[in-house]
């Protein structure tokens, strides 16, 4: 757990004008679940969205298992094993689970020289690595648009998982899920930790990072506001440092 994945150091972001991160600097260790909390605007997309390739930093440095690590692009960040999951927006709907699991990575035999599919293989493989996890997909061979959020989410998960991937950043996962498939995600997302993962997600619900986190990182204006863990601090603390108001309405908590 105290191996280093992620180190990020002094990381800035300007829209223009905008100084959305002001200078962010905290570690996501091995296996580790980081909860990334704070207000609408706050700055944990954009932070997001610089760790996987989506956007650049204005300034900083990232250090990724020890290496200095940048990403142009989204591909390049996959490439190392980061990965921002989405619930569906990566899955082709009308293509079936075994299809969207192997997507570019099919495995082939040869009959007579001629390269063919192995869909008995790929589906063996497939429905093995959904069921270790726990997830239940009623057929490995139903298109993926015929699946709920919950089981979208489960496949995208596992598929990053079962292709070496190292680090997950999760933004807003369970939006749109229910009570039930929210308790699946948040199960699976404590599978993955423990397989050496580290899981970074954001959410605005204080109860799911206390679920799920191991740590509970605070982004308020920009800045990092807390960075504590799950097991020393309380729900009361965290809305402190994520509105910098004290809960007896004393006024601004320090900056
Ligand atoms: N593409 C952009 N161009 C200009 N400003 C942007 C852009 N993306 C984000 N911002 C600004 O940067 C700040 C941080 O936005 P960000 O989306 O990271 O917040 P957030 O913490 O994810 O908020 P929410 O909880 O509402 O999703 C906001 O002030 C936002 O308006
Ligand atoms: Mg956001």
């Amino acid at each position: 757990m105290n191996e280093k994945l992620l180190v990020l150091d002094n990381i800035r972001m300007n829209y223009g004008a905008i100084e959305a991160l002001k200078g962010i600097s905290f570690s996501i260790g091995k296996g580790e679940v980081v909860a990334l909390l704070g207000d609408n605007g706050a700055g944990k997309s954009t932070l997001v969205k610089i760790i996987s390739g989506g956007q650049q930093a204005t300034s900083g440095r990232m250090i990724f298992e020890g290496k200095e690590y940048q990403a142009k692009t989204p591909a390049e960040a996959k490439a190392h094993g980061i990965e921002t999951v989405y619930q569906d927006l990566s899955l082709c709907t009308n293509v079936d689970v075994v299809g969207n699991f192997f997507m570019g990575r099919e495995l082939t035999r040869k009959i007579a020289g001629i390269p063919f599919l192995n869909e008995r293989a790929m589906e063996e493989i497939t429905s093995k690595a959904l069921a270790s996890a726990g997830t239940r997909i009623p057929s490995m061979r139903g298109k993926v648009e015929h699946l709920s959020g919950g089981q979208r989410q489960a496949i995208e998960l596992n598929r990053f998982v079962h292709w070496g991937g190292k680090l997950v950043l999760l933004d807003e996962p369970f939006a749109a899920l229910g009570v039930e498939q929210t308790r699946r995600g948040l199960d699976m997302i404590r599978h993955v930790a423990s397989q050496g993962i580290g899981v970074v997600i954001i959410t605005h619900i204080m109860q799911q990072a206390f679920q799920v986190a191991d740590r509970i990182v605070v982004i308020r204006h920009g800045v990092v506001a807390g960075d504590v863990e799950c097991s020393k601090t309380s729900p009361d603390a965290v809305i402190e440092m994520i509105t910098g108001q004290t809960l007896a309405g004393a006024g601004p908590a320090s900056e």
